[in-house]
């Protein structure tokens, strides 16, 4: 650190390996207690050093006015398993002219037109429940979200068996990617060890099956309007089409940003409302009100605010966002310190959404707290999307997608907990469920047009 104020080094070090130990057994819980080192502290893993940043003002102007001073860092660096240059991890111009190419696509009025192919993707799939089924909620609900990116963004449908074989493969992916970042040994990475072997092995299988839905599109390119058409419609300055590998960057990049993280949003909603009936019958007394026995559509989703409350309330306590990195460019002054070129940064949507000085009772599951008329957190307090121009391009996505898979559920079935079953949160690439079987119970039959 160079000049001003130095942040402190966390409690707990040891010698040579530092922080590793608590930060592998339990690193939300270590996590959130580094929220009391102030609004910046220190922790190291072997020789490496990373500051970690609490303070909601500090994380908004890392985020903000003074992004152009940091890049993506150490995670992203190690997410281009998924493909090098994909918008997640891309920087610089190349950053600026995806995003500017893609985000149309994701404008919130797009977004509204998505509506019955997100719909018709996940009614079929909980109208396959049957009573009485013991689900694995979290492979559900990845299915799922997988299911509604594909369907929306590359117009694809996979059979089962296909979907389950990407999401393995994008699972084993994320997993390495998250050890590589949190215990970065570069020569361990290229040796031709089973763990490495298993992990090419998986981004081959995701990487054909995304290049096999690339080539469908460019066999008809007529028949497709999605942003897989974007891509492949894009011209540079010189007028070339973007090569064939970046195509298959951005499409891997965005089936691996957009399933996992509302999936698990999904899991915790109703792994919530599994222990919470007052909920769950406000729930289904506003679906069964609006939607009665009619298709979902665009029109309804305004007339759920208590559904979307629900949504709200996940996405804070859950924020499966739970390490974002960066990486100073130059020397950046933050806060009182001025931070060297070349240090990493990390903060945590998770933490700062459970912070007490932030939220009342902040682990008290409160859709409420979301009223208009309630006093509502401080700027930068609530923020699972990011912020900035690193924002994520799939947020109206992801609300609308969440209240329409919530609505939908809720207005077939009750979730039951399975009695004796323990669900503990599990930093990984996001915060999911360690295991979450629920029970279905039926409330309704499906209609023929469901079913279908
Ligand atoms: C609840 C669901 C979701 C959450 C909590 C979430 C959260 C995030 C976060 C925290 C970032 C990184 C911000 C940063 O580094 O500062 C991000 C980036 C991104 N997300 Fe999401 N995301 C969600 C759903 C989606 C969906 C559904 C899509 C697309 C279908 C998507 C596409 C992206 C993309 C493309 C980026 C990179 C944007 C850029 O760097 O310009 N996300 N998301």
């Amino acid at each position: 650190m160079t000049g001003g104020h130095v942040p402190p080094i966390a409690p707990g070090r040891r010698p040579l390996i530092g922080h590793a130990v608590p930060l592998l057994r339990d690193r939300l819980a270590f996590l959130q207690h580094l929220r009391a080192c102030g609004p910046m502290v220190r922790i190291t893993i072997g020789p490496k050093a990373l500051t970690v940043v609490n303070s909601p003002d500090l994380i908004q102007e890392m985020l903000t006015s003074k992004s152009h001073q940091l890049s993506k860092g150490l995670l992203f660096e190690k997410l281009k398993l998924f493909g090098k240059d994909s918008l997640p991890v891309a920087e610089g111009r190349r950053h600026l002219t995806r995003r500017r190419l893609m985000q149309p696509a994701f404008h919130r009025e797009q977004v509204s037109g998505y509506v019955q192919t997100m719909r018709d993707t996940v009614e079929p799939v909980v109208a396959r429940w049957r009573d009485g089924d013991n689900l694995d909620i979290k492979t559900e609900m990845q299915l799922m979200a997988q299911n509604v990116v594909m369907s929306v963004a590359f117009s694809s449908h996979p059979e089962d068996e296909t979907a389950r074989a990407i999401l393995a493969s994008v699972d084993t992916v994320f997993k390495a990617a998250l050890r590589r970042a949190l215990l970065p040994l570069p020569v361990l990475e290229r040796l031709p060890t089973r763990h490495n072997r298993r992990v090419t092995h998986a981004s081959g299988v995701l990487h054909q099956a995304v290049a096999g839905i690339i080539t469908e599109h460019r066999v008809d390119p007529d028949a497709y309007d999605d942003v897989i058409s974007l891509l492949l419609a894009a011209r540079d300055e010189d007028d070339a089409t973007l090569p064939d590998d970046e195509v298959l960057s951005e499409v891997t990049g965005l089936l691996a940003a957009g399933s996992e993280t509302t999936a698990v949003v999904m899991a915790w909603l109703f792994h919530e409302l599994g222990r919470r009936p007052d909920l769950e019958r406000r729930l289904h007394q506003e679906v069964d009100a609006v939607l009665g026995d009619e298709p979902l559509t665009a029109v309804h989703l305004p007339q759920l605010p208590f559904t979307r409350r629900l949504v709200h309330e996940t996405m804070r306590l859950y924020s499966p966002a739970w390490l974002v990195t960066r990486q100073t460019i130059e020397p950046l002054q933050l806060g009182d310190t001025t931070l060297p070129a070349g240090t990493d940064l990390i903060w945590s949507p998770y933490t700062l959404h459970r912070d007490a000085a932030l939220y009342p009772e902040p682990l008290q599951f409160d859709p409420d707290r979301w009223l208009p008329e309630r006093p509502q957190p401080p700027k930068g307090a609530f923020i699972p999307f990011g912020s900035g121009k690193r924002q994520c391009m799939g947020d109206a996505f992801a609300w609308t997608e969440a209240t329409i898979v919530t609505a939908l559920i809720a207005s077939r079935w009750r979730l039951r907990p399975v009695p004796g079953a323990r669900t503990r949160p599990i930093g990984e690439i996001t915060v999911h469920p360690s295991s979450l079987r629920m029970r279905a119970e039926a409330r309704k039959t499906p209609t023929p047009r469901e079913a279908a």
